[in-house]
């Protein structure tokens, strides 16, 4: 194989309860890649379409977590990966981990699949910090393995892949400013009072249940962010009116998706999602700030190879 093309998605971190740790694959929207092999050993970052990022292999996430492969796999031949970006940076759906996890899925690809997709996230785990100043796989995880991931560790990387409940829909509305991860993770603090630690940590076991039992209701119950939400919310125009715009129109629950501004909600059936998206659209539509808005299934198999040669 000396070219391959791949879709690979954006996804929603910390899912209320799970801050760092729980994250779900979208379907809907994501990057095209092609990764095509060269005569000359290296990374380079050939054409960019669609969202602007980075030319320079030391800058650009797709190639910093391909130069994090190559240290263990060293390879003869080079690579130039074309990137069609339609997630925007700074989105909140996973724009770098797209980036950094597509790259190194489709040079393993072309090596012939020396590691398997678990074994790539901590590669794409060297583009993705280069983002976000910091270690986490709750993006990456659910990119490579599809469906909804938990992070049990971020320093060893002990991840496990999640049940979907069939009924599950996501919706995303992304008001068009940029929140980079690095500046979201500035403004929270190192530590939290253990009252919260406890709801939280009661929640995540909770919503963790909930998937394995398809119990809607639990899942409902569980979507809440008690450590992070209040932080994050005032940075985003409308929070609190697009989330009560969501659950009044029945979804299980809402919340910030990633760092934010994006904020996602799950529901019981693409008709709800539908509605609960255009009720959130409502709300946004009282600013002068434009939007994308995606109503996606769960994505159960993560990053797709679209062709080869
Ligand atoms: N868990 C990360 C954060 C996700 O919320 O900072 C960033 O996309």
């Amino acid at each position: 194989m000396n070219q391959i093309k791949i879709f690979t998605p954006a996804s929603v971190a910390n899912v209320s309860c799970g801050f760092d740790v729980l994250g779900f694959c979208l379907d809907t929207i994501g990057d095209f890649m092609i990764v095509s092999k060269t005569d000359t050993p290296g990374v380079q970052i050939g054409s960019v379409t669609g969202e602007k990022v980075p030319k320079d292999p030391l800058k650009n996430v797709a190639s910093v977590a391909v130069l994090s492969l190559l240290e263990t796999h060293p390879s003869k031949c080079g690579f130039k990966i074309d990137i069609d970006k339609q997630i925007k940076p700074g989105s909140g759906i996973g724009s770098s981990a797209a980036s950094a996890a597509g790259a190194v899925f489709a040079v393993n690809e072309l090596l012939g699949k020396p590691f398997t997709r678990n074994e790539l996230i901590k590669f794409a785990l060297a583009g993705e910090s280069l983002a976000s100043g910091a270690y986490h796989a709750d993006n990456l995880a659910p990119v490579l393995l599809g469906g909804f991931t938990l992070v049990r560790s971020n320093k060893t990387l002990d991840i496990i892949k999640l049940p979907i409940p069939p009924e599950l829909f996501a919706t995303v509305i992304h008001p068009k400013i940029e929140l980079k991860t690095i500046h979201s993770r500035a403004i929270l603090k190192d530590t939290i009072p253990l009252n919260k630690a406890i709801e939280q940590w009661g929640n995540l076991g909770a919503f963790i249940s909930a998937l394995y039992t398809n119990d809607y209701e639990l899942l409902s119950r569980s979507m809440e962010d008690k450590v992070i939400e209040p932080y994050r919310s005032i940075l985003i125009p409308k929070f609190k009116e697009i989330k009560s715009a969501a659950l009044s129109s029945g979804a299980l629950g809402s919340g910030i998706s990633g760092s934010g501004p994006s904020i996602y909600a799950l529901s019981k059936g693409k008709e709800i999602a539908k509605k609960v998206g255009f009720s959130m659209e409502l709300e946004l539509k009282k600013l002068d700030i434009e939007f994308d808005l995606h109503i996606s299934k769960i994505n159960h198999e993560g990053i797709k190879i679209i062709s080869h040669s």
